[in-house]
C-alpha cells in the first residue's frame, strides 16, 4: 500500500505503540482517525502530528464506537484503507490476587472491542477489493507464563480471529495481519505492583514503540500481492 493520502483509524493511540505509529504513519502522508479515552492527549497527539488527522474520544468497549470511527473516517476523508486495531490493557495477578473484574474488562477491551471493529472494518474493506487490518497481538499470544493466564487468552484469541479471517478473505485483496510484540517500553505495565514488574527488570533494553510502528509501516507497504500474516519484535535478550 502506499501509504501517502491512504486514509487509516489507530486504536489505543493516546499512548506507547498507537501513539508512535500514529506519528509515523502521519509522517509517511496518511490521513488518520485516532482514537482513545484520553481527548487532551489525542488533542496534543494530533496538534504534533503532520499529516491531516481527527480525533475521536470514547471507551472501545462502547459498541457504538467501531462504526463510528468508520464514519469519521469516511466523512471527513471519504474512504478508509487500513485499521491499526491496537488498544488493549494488561492485568496480571496470580490466582489467589487477580481481580474479577479487572480480568473481565480485559476480555472485553482486547478481545471484544477488538473483533467487533476487526468485522466492521472487513465488511467495508471486502467489497471495496483493498483494505489492511493490522491488530496488536503479543509474544503472549504466541505462549503463555503464569499469571498472565487471561491477557494471554485474549492474544490467542486475537491470533485465531485474525488468522481466521486471513484464510476467509485470501484472495479478496483484503489483508489481515497481526503484530506481536515482546516487552516494549510503554505505559502498558503502569500500574502493575512493584513485585509484578520484577519479570520486567530482566530485560534492560526493551522494544520501542517506535521500533513496532516501524514494523507496521513496512507490513503496510508491501505489494498488494504479499502479506505478512505475523510479526514478532522481541527485545534481544527476551528469553520467554
Ligand atoms: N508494551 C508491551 O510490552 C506490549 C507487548 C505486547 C503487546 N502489547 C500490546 O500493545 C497494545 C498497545 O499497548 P501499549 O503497550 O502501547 O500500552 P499503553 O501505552 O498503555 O497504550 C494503551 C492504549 O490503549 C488505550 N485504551 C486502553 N483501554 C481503552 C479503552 N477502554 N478504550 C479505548 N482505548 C483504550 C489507551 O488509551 P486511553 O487510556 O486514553 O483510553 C492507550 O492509548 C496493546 O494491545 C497491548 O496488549 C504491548
Amino acid at each position: 500500500m502506499e501509504l501517502h493520502n491512504a486514509v487509516g483509524i489507530i486504536t489505543g493511540a493516546s499512548s506507547g505503540i498507537g501513539w508512535a505509529t500514529a506519528k509515523r504513519l502521519s509522517g509517511a502522508g496518511a490521513k488518520l482517525v485516532v482514537t482513545a479515552r484520553r481527548q487532551e492527549r489525542l488533542d496534543q497527539l494530533v496538534e504534533e502530528m503532520s499529516g491531516e488527522a481527527v480525533a475521536v474520544a470514547g471507551s472501545i468497549v462502547d459498541p457504538s464506537l467501531p462504526q463510528g470511527l468508520i464514519d469519521a473516517a469516511i466523512r471527513h476523508f471519504g474512504r478508509l484503507d487500513f485499521v491499526f486495531n491496537n488498544a488493549g490493557i494488561m492485568n496480571v495477578g496470580k490466582v489467589d490476587e487477580v481481580d474479577d473484574d479487572a480480568m473481565t474488562t480485559m476480555i472485553r477491551v482486547n478481545f471484544e472491542a477488538a473483533a467487533r471493529l476487526a468485522y466492521a472494518a472487513v465488511k467495508v474493506f471486502k467489497p471495496q477489493g483493498h483494505g489492511d487490518l493490522i491488530t496488536t497481538s503479543s509474544i503472549l499470544g504466541l505462549k503463555v507464563r503464569p499469571g498472565a493466564a487471561v491477557y494471554s487468552g485474549t492474544k490467542f484469541a486475537i491470533e485465531a480471529m485474525s488468522e481466521a479471517l486471513r484464510l476467509e478473505l485470501a484472495g479478496t485483496g483484503v489483508r489481515v495481519m497481526v503484530i506481536e510484540p515482546g516487552y516494549t517500553a510503554t505505559d502498558l505495565q503502569s500500574h502493575w505492583k512493584p513485585e509484578q514488574k520484577l519479570s520486567l527488570k530482566a530485560t534492560k533494553q526493551p522494544v520501542q514503540a517506535a521500533d513496532i510502528a516501524r514494523a507496521v509501516q513496512f507490513m503496510l507497504e508491501q505489494p498488494n500481492y504479499v502479506v505478512i500474516p505475523r510479526m514478532l519484535m522481541l527485545p534481544m535478550e527476551q528469553t520467554l
